[in-house]
């Protein structure tokens, strides 16, 4: 799909990417990708290779070469320049590459053996892991759950385009699986002209609604867009998840301007790096707008609280497109009666009810119920009802 009049903002790099195999040449796809090596895919890959098929990482399509991937490690940077800050590689083992013919092909398959993909292989190449972890994740400790999946890929990457034949079914909530160009259609027919992306890896809280209401006063509709991928084992899975985004935009959302559906991305942890990473994906999905809040997709005392705010700052607003709401950290003021931020609120500390994904969590594990000043009830009972399940 091209640009055209009603789009709310050009994707990233210009064009959005589609490397779906077409209908009518699928069969001889298959055919043929029966005959070639074969890279079996983990979830985290097969979630990247959707981003790649559907265009959610324009202008990306495929696996990173040698001069893109050291350029992003390295420069936040494509090798021609445009703004990039995660690698979205392919790690091959010393043996598997030895199947591989540089310029051939290799069919890219699930662990249940369905052939996903083609891909063309373009490059081989050895990396250094610690200096990715270092340049990317600002640390080398196996203890940051972003690290430790980077750790367990193998030595070698291969680089190539992917044409995509099918994608594993997706069984909870497929419904919500739109991709970019759908959410553009969305948008076209709803007559948004700005559109705020909400990333998410946490039921919607309190503050989080707060931080896409305050949002929703000044542009035309909110894509609420939770990420699905791989989490860590102690974040809350997505389809409880989903349950809690559905009964709150039920109960306090104007749907006429909400739109749900999901990031199929794995989680990084990369904290500021990953607000860029994020904020070009759902520039893809034509946001305009994007939150940027307290730690994004920060993980234990990795980053500082406004790092994922600041990076911004290494790029031009042209360069990067969509625009960052950077929002300060926001909580329950009992004397306010509301929820508000040191911006907006000028009471102490001792009036405050401090927020966050995490602390719910913990109040969960003990089996409290979240206060409303924390979670809305209809939430907290989804919340608790999969606790006990
Ligand atoms: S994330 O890993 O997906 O970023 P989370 O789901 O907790 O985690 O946060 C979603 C967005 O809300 C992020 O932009 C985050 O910075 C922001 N956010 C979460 N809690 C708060 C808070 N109390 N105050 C301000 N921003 C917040």
């Amino acid at each position: 799909m091209g640009t055209h009049l009603s789009e709310t903002i050009a994707p990233h790099g210009g064009k959005l990417i589609d490397r779906f195999v077409k209908e009518a040449d699928k069969a001889a796809a298959l055919n043929k990708a029966k005959e070639l090596p074969k890279i079996t895919l983990n979830a985290r890959q097969i979630s990247d290779l959707e981003l790649i098929a559907t265009g959610a990482v324009s202008p990306l399509s495929g696996f990173m070469t040698e001069a893109d991937y050291i350029s992003v490690v390295n420069n936040m940077r494509l090798a021609n320049g445009l703004p990039w800050s995660i690698p979205v590689t392919l790690g091959v083992s010393k043996e598997l590459a030895e199947t591989l013919k540089v310029d051939g092909e290799a069919a890219l398959v699930s662990d249940s053996g369905d052939i996903l993909a083609i891909l063309h292989v373009r490059q081989i190449f050895g990396w250094d892991k610690e200096h990715e972890a270092a340049k990317v994740y600002g640390t080398t400790e196996e203890a940051h759950p972003g690290v430790a999946a980077l750790y367990t890929t193998p030595e070698l990457l291969v680089g190539g385009e992917v044409d995509v034949i099918q994608l594993p079914a997706h069984n909870d909530f497929k419904e919500y699986y739109l991709t970019p160009s759908q959410t553009r259609a969305v948008f076209a027919e709803r007559n948004w002209k700005t559109v705020v992306g909400f990333q998410t890896r946490n039921p919607v809280h309190r503050a989080h609604e707060y931080l896409q209401k305050v949002a929703l006063e000044m542009v035309d509709g909110l894509l609420l867009h939770p990420l699905v991928g791989e989490t860590k084992g102690d974040d809350i899975p997505a389809d409880v998840r989903m349950d809690c985004y559905k009964v709150l935009l039920d109960n306090y959302y104007p749907m006429n301007r909400t739109l749900l559906a999901v990031n199929p991305a794995a989680m990084r942890y990369a904290g500021p790096r990953e607000a860029i990473f994020h904020a070009l994906i759902r520039k893809n999905y034509g946001c305009t707008h994007f939150i940027v809040g307290r730690d994004h997709a920060g993980v234990g005392n990795y980053y500082g609280t406004y790092d994922a705010q600041e990076i911004f700052n290494s790029f031009t607003p042209e360069e990067i497109g969509i625009v960052p709401l950077k929002f300060e950290h926001t909580f329950w003021c009992s004397k306010c009666g509301s929820m508000a931020s040191t911006k907006s609120c000028p009471h102490g500390a001792e009036d405050r009810v401090m927020l966050s994904g995490t602390k719910v969590r913990e109040m969960l594990k003990a089996g409290q119920i979240p206060p409303v000043e924390f979670t809305r009830p209809e939430v907290a009972e989804v919340l608790i009802r999969a606790m006990k399940a």
